[in-house]
């Protein structure tokens, strides 16, 4: 058992408040190898943002959960290198925490905040789940994200044909009994790249965060699927070799104002996928003869960092916040 502590690692308790106060939103960004790593700790260096490093149980079947954790705790050292040794506010996340078991494994690995997905639950098993693991998380001062309501599109295993939206009748009832730390909602963002069907106007449900924000004022919200799908990359891939069809994401003028107001947390890993893709076909198709991977990883990570830096500047709005929050985490 490690605690979080001890690697450097900071939970969300202290990024949300200011949040909160500042009218930004910390960015989450799923990480499955060092590139990414690499990449989303270069981006928060430069504009000194803080951020939500997230691991999915996918991720940690793919690249081994000690190599992540270790990937977590190189993280905090490397943002020391880049930024003269002051750091920056870095927490290890689970997303999308399938079980008790899965959260309880990441809190002994040493993660700083987990989420318990109980969403696709009737409600009183999802209070079940998730009040489970926060009595246990809590104990070691692990943060516990939760959700209500159901996003459209493939939440892991579940496939949700259609959004279930976050019934503002319920979330004072379900913060109050689980003891939740931030609360995922469904407001009409959705998973992955096909976010909206073509001629569908892709609008998100702000009336929707407003009321959840009127019954629970200052509670930290976080908004999931919210990739933009940037049209330049899907434009890219296509051109060398992709086939990426009506590919629709989140507009990042709606994605701006729900981070000015109680939305705390904003999950983007679909956008860097298109990212690193867009930049490896490109290289492919441009240099049929190379076949090392540092040749057509490096444009890959340079442009998953210019797009990070990017969307902490222009829609989260998290660019340099990182210094006030290491000072309320007494660093
Ligand atoms: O919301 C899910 C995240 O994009 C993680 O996806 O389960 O394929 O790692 P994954
Ligand atoms: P996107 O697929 O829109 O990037 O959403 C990622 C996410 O919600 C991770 O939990
Ligand atoms: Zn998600």
């Amino acid at each position: 058992m490690v605690n979080y502590k001890d690697l450097g690692l900071v939970n969300t308790k202290a990024m949300f408040a200011k949040a909160i106060t500042g009218g930004f939103a910390v960015p989450a960004y799923n990480f499955n190898n060092m590139e990414q790593l690499q990449a989303i700790v270069m981006a928060c260096a430069e504009t000194q943002s803080p951020v939500i490093l997230q691991v999915s149980a996918g991720a940690r079947k793919y690249a081994n959960a000690t190599i992540l954790r270790y990937l977590g705790q190189a993280a905090v050292e490397y943002a020391k290198e880049l930024t003269g040794g002051k750091g920056l506010p870095i927490t290890l996340h689970l997303d999308h925490g399938p079980d008790f078991d899965t959260c309880k494994s990441c809190v002994e690995y040493g993660f700083s905040s987990v989420m318990i997905d109980g969403s696709h639950h009737p409600y009183e098993k999802n209070i079940e789940e998730t009040k489970k693991v926060v009595e246990y998380a809590h104990k070691y001062n692990v943060t516990v994200e939760g959700e209500l309501g159901v996003l459209a599109g493939v939440e892991d295993d579940v496939k949700a044909e259609t959004h279930t939206y976050t019934q503002p009748e319920e979330v004072v009832d379900f913060v109050g009994k689980t003891g939740v730390d931030s609360l995922a909602i469904s407001i009409g963002t959705s998973h992955g790249a096909f976010k909206f069907k073509p001629g569908q106007t892709p609008k998100i449900r702000l009336d929707i965060l407003d009321e959840i924000v009127k019954k629970l004022p200052g509670f930290p919200i976080v908004l999931h699927g919210s990739s933009s799908v940037p049209q330049e990359y899907v434009k890219i891939i296509n051109e060398n070799g992709g086939k990426l069809q009506d590919a629709i994401g989140i507009g990042e003028d709606q994605l701006r104002l729900a981070a000015k107001s109680a939305v705390c947390k904003i999950n983007i890993d679909s956008d860097g996928r298109l990212a690193m893709t867009a930049a490896i076909r490109k290289y492919f198709n441009d240099h049929p003869d190379h076949f090392d991977p540092r040749q057509y990883l490096t444009p890959a990570r340079e442009e998953l960092k210019k797009m990070y830096a990017r969307k902490n500047r222009e829609v989260l709005g998290s660019d340099g916040h990182a210094p006030e929050i290491l000072a309320a985490e007494g660093k």
